[in-house]
């Protein structure tokens, strides 16, 4: 019996998470504390949300009161922290947000789990961190647990904050830890501001592909289910105090993706080969853009099994056909004060 705090659970990877935690164990109490910002959707959890083990918190990890004031009450023994701000073009238009929610939402959160956990038996802190923390590889090597923190954007800087805080509450208070850092995820639920989503959106909508710089920056793509997969496994049987790189092994320069991804569209949409590549829109550069990121997962491989199971081709597949049969979703989500793609402010 645990009494999990998941925040950020209404967000894309969290609501995987949540998912597969409020299904595979209905012993656990399931708290969701999510803001619902902009990228925060209850209609993500419709399938778990009247389930016996699942409560929804709508609380703001920012407000430190309203953060104590449920520990006292629900008395969550674990916290698995998902919410945060996430997208790097948000982070260099408005830095000081993802300060706020990434940094000080952590440490609200580790200030409670301190004062309220009065022993740390059984309990941990897992922290859901990002490749980016590391900031960025040349042609070849990969991110290994041992890599020196260099994050370059707004966002990575902000989330390698947060890393150090929690790892410093380990060293300072004795506060149980688990940290992991993972690749870039893709997948149903995500908001279609990132690449994948968002050039399926535009695609569907015969909108502008716009491609940063030359298009030759390269991420190792992981499926959603895959990160939730190794989250259950790293919060059950990762070692306190330990930080475990999750990566999918499968690294794609971002135009060849999007000539896939164009492809698999116009055969999903029955248009003609070659439509949707012809969207695509060379625009100027995301500045200070990491040219490469790929991890290495042997640790967690080595130590708790986990492998990717879904290969690029079947992931891309589901997500695709995901977003195809979940049409009100997109336009519900992309209805509200989300606006577009952001680069367009670089030019
Ligand atoms: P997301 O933007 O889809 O979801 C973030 C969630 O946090 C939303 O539901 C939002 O409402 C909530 N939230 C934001 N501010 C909040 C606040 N002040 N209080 C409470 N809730 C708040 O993000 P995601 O892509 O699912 O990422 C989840 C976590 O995983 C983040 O910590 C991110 O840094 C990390 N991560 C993401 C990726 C990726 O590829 N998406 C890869 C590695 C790590
Ligand atoms: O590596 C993990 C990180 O992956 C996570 O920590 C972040 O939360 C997540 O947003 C993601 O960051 P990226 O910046 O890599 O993801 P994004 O989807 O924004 O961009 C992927 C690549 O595609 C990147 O090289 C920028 C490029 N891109 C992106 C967009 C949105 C474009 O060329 N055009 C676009 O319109």
């Amino acid at each position: 019996m645990k009494r999990i705090l998941i925040t950020g659970g209404a967000g894309f990877i969290g609501s995987h998470v949540v998912r597969l935690f409020v299904k595979e164990y209905p012993e656990y109490e399931i708290f969701n504390l999510d803001l619902l910002t902009y990228a925060g959707n209850l209609e993500n959890l419709r399938d778990v949300e009247l389930e016996d083990n699942y409560t929804f918190l709508k609380a703001d990890i920012n407000n430190a009161e309203e953060i104590e004031t449920l520990f006292e009450k629900y008395k969550f023994d674990n916290v698995i922290h998902l919410a945060a701000e996430s997208h790097v073009d948000r982070s260099i238009n408005d830095p000081l947000i993802f300060v706020k929610t990434n940094i000080i939402g952590t440490l609200n959160l580790l200030n409670a789990a301190r004062k309220y956990w009065d022993n740390f038996t059984n309990k941990v802190f897992y922290h859901i961190s990002t490749d980016e923390v590391y900031g960025t590889l040349g042609d070849d090597g990969l991110f290994t647990e041992n890599t020196p923190y260099d994050p370059n954007s707004p966002y990575s800087a902000s989330k390698a904050g947060s890393d150090h805080f929690v790892r410093a509450y380990g060293e300072t208070y004795g506060l149980p830890y688990i940290i992991s850092n993972c690749s870039n995820n893709y997948g149903p639920n995500q908001f279609p501001e990132k690449l994948i989503p968002l050039f399926i959106n535009n695609i569907l909508n015969k909108k502008e592909l716009p491609v940063y710089g030359d298009g030759k920056y390269t991420r190792d793509w992981l499926f959603v289910k895959d990160h939730a997969a190794a989250i259950d496994l790293a919060f059950h049987q990762g070692r306190i105090k330990e930080t475990y790189n999750i990566g999918g092994f499968n690294e794609w320069q971002n135009i060849d993706l999007i000539h896939i991804l164009c492809k698999l569209m116009d055969i999903k949409l029955g248009r003609n080969e070659g439509d949707s590549a012809k969207l695509i829109t060379y625009v100027k550069d995301r500045p200070g853009h990491d040219k490469r990121y790929a991890i290495d997962a042997d640790k967690i491989n080595n130590e708790l099994g986990w492998k990717p199971s879904v290969t690029f081709e079947e992931g891309l597949e589901k997500t695709i056909n995901w977003y195809l049969s979940n049409h009100k979703w997109l336009q519900n989500v992309t209805s509200g004060v989300y606006q577009g793609y952001y680069s367009k402010q670089y030019n």
